[in-house]
């Protein structure tokens, strides 16, 4: 055994190029391998049979929790009976066309159809290409700039990695491309001027996303992109107002709302969608992680009638669309999907996020909240976050040099939990699996309490 782990070792460094990994570190051997081998519930067991709590949920996916024999069994008899069509001209699955069904009826009352893709990022890559198309149907080829904020994450392609607001995903890759410009972060807690209340904070976004928008010309800015509360740049939920005001100035200007709800979609802020958890009436929506519980890779874009209709206008004019993916609404992923589903539904887990994830975030603050090195403790749903200053009273962080965030991140992995360390800032994140009970709760602020006081002091 200890020699196969020795072997898997040795290749992961010589051939196994990972993502967002520092490749040097890695390749030197000075970012530790670990297999991971099995999960049960919320928890995951590597090669060395060494178990973790894994208060991530994966990469905030694994939504309905590790090792359910539903989900397995879908994607087992799918992959007996019929593993691959394609979905171009009219051809579907069964199960392709359930979950379709599934989707929409779950979905905000003005959603008409999905376009399946495989990741977070083509569902934002198809979003861009359909609000372009729209707006050439409509006779306004100018009106083509998409607004992302600053800290927001879509993804890590060209087009997504340019909306996506995190220095980490454009240093060297000559990103952000035009046409994607950046507001500012819905981030109450760095506002600039902190004599402000929430709902200032929230029409100070609104004033400068307006000022974005008349300096640009309303007639080039097609669309607003955002996460109902901003995931990897921090888990920040919107301050009060927020999305009520953009969404009063979006309308102004007749500008398209994409709603990211990657990570909210499916209930992980204790509602089907964050656009209904905080009012959002978005055009389209973005949907992955949650929609499969990462059993399979799997994502949509969900069009709402109003686009609907001038998308079916363009394919009178111009003949089938052309934009497909090989793997739209794979069988595998889709019989996963529509598996999922149901789960989620059986189980009460949409629910559970809610009332459980008020139980964790309020004994999370309690525990660490008052630390003198904890600035926030914030969240919604099962999703938290600690972020760590150096002052609480000046609000002054600390120096990136001191990897404070990666070391608390460090500090609870051993203690056989897992939090996840987020960019731009020493903040330690959750977002675990829905099923997540009371008792696992207490077990991750305990270890979370135990891995700030050994970083930070008591
Ligand atoms: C809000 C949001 N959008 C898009 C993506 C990109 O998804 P993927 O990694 O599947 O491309 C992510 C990934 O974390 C995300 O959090």
């Amino acid at each position: 055994m200890l020699d196969r782990n020795n072997e898997l070792t040795a290749w992961d460094r010589d051939h196994f190029f990972h993502p967002s990994t520092h490749m040097g570190m890695h390749a030197r051997g000075e970012i530790p391998t670990r297999v991971i081998a099995g999960g049960e519930g919320v928890y995951i067991t590597d090669v060395n049979g060494r178990t973790s709590l894994d208060a991530f949920a994966g990469l905030y996916c694994v939504n309905v929790g590790y090792g359910r024999q539903k989900i397995a069994d879908a994607i087992a008899e799918q992959a007996k009976n019929l593993a691959y069509y394609h979905a171009y001209v009219g051809h579907g699955t069964e199960a392709s066309i359930t979950l379709s069904k599934m989707i929409i009826d779950r979905a905000p009352e003005s959603m008409s159809r999905v376009y399946f893709g495989l990741s977070g990022s083509d569902a934002n890559e198809t979003n861009i290409k359909l609000i372009w198309y729209y707006n050439n149907i409509l006779g306004r080829p100018d009106k083509k700039k998409i607004i992302s904020r600053w800290r927001g994450y879509h993804g890590s392609g060209v087009m997504t990695g340019s909306l996506t607001g995190l220095a980490l995903f454009h240093n060297a890759f000559d990103l952000p491309r035009a046409p994607i410009l950046h507001t500012e972060a819905p981030y109450y807690f760095r506002r600039p001027d902190r004599s402000m209340d929430e709902e200032q904070f929230s029409q100070y976004c609104a004033d400068k996303l307006e000022e974005m928008i008349v300096n640009e010309g309303p007639d080039t800015v097609a669309a607003f992109i955002g996460e109902p509360i901003l995931g990897t740049g921090g888990i920040v939920p919107p301050p009060k107002g927020y999305w009520q005001k953009i969404q009063a100035v979006l309308a102004k200007y007749d500008i398209l709302l994409i709603a990211d709800e990657v990570v909210t979609g499916f209930g992980r802020l204790g509602t089907m969608f964050g656009s209904d958890h905080y009012g959002m009436k978005p055009d389209l929506i973005t949907i992955a992680k949650g929609l499969t519980s990462a059993y399979a890779p799997l994502s949509g874009t969900i069009v709402s009638d109003k686009m609907w209709q001038v998308l079916v206008q363009g394919s009178d004019e111009l003949g089938a669309i052309g934009h497909g993916w090989t793997y739209s609404s794979h069988p595998i992923c889709a019989a996963a999907g529509v598996a999922n589903l149901e789960l989620i539904d059986e189980l009460g887990l949409i629910e559970n996020a809610g009332t459980t994830g008020a139980y964790f975030r309020e004994r999370l603050a309690e525990a660490v909240g008052g630390h003198r090195h904890v600035g926030e403790v914030r969240g919604d749903g099962l999703m938290a976050a600690v972020e760590f200053v150096e002052d609480r009273d000046d609000r002054r962080f600390f120096d990136v040099s001191q990897k404070i965030g990666p070391q608390v991140s460090a500090a609870l992995a051993e203690r056989g939990v897992i939090g996840r360390a987020m960019p731009q800032g020493d903040i330690l994140g959750f977002a675990p699996p829905l099923c997540l009970t009371r008792d696992e709760a207490d077990i991750v602020v305990k270890a979370a309490t135990a891995a700030i006081e050994q970083v930070l002091g008591r």
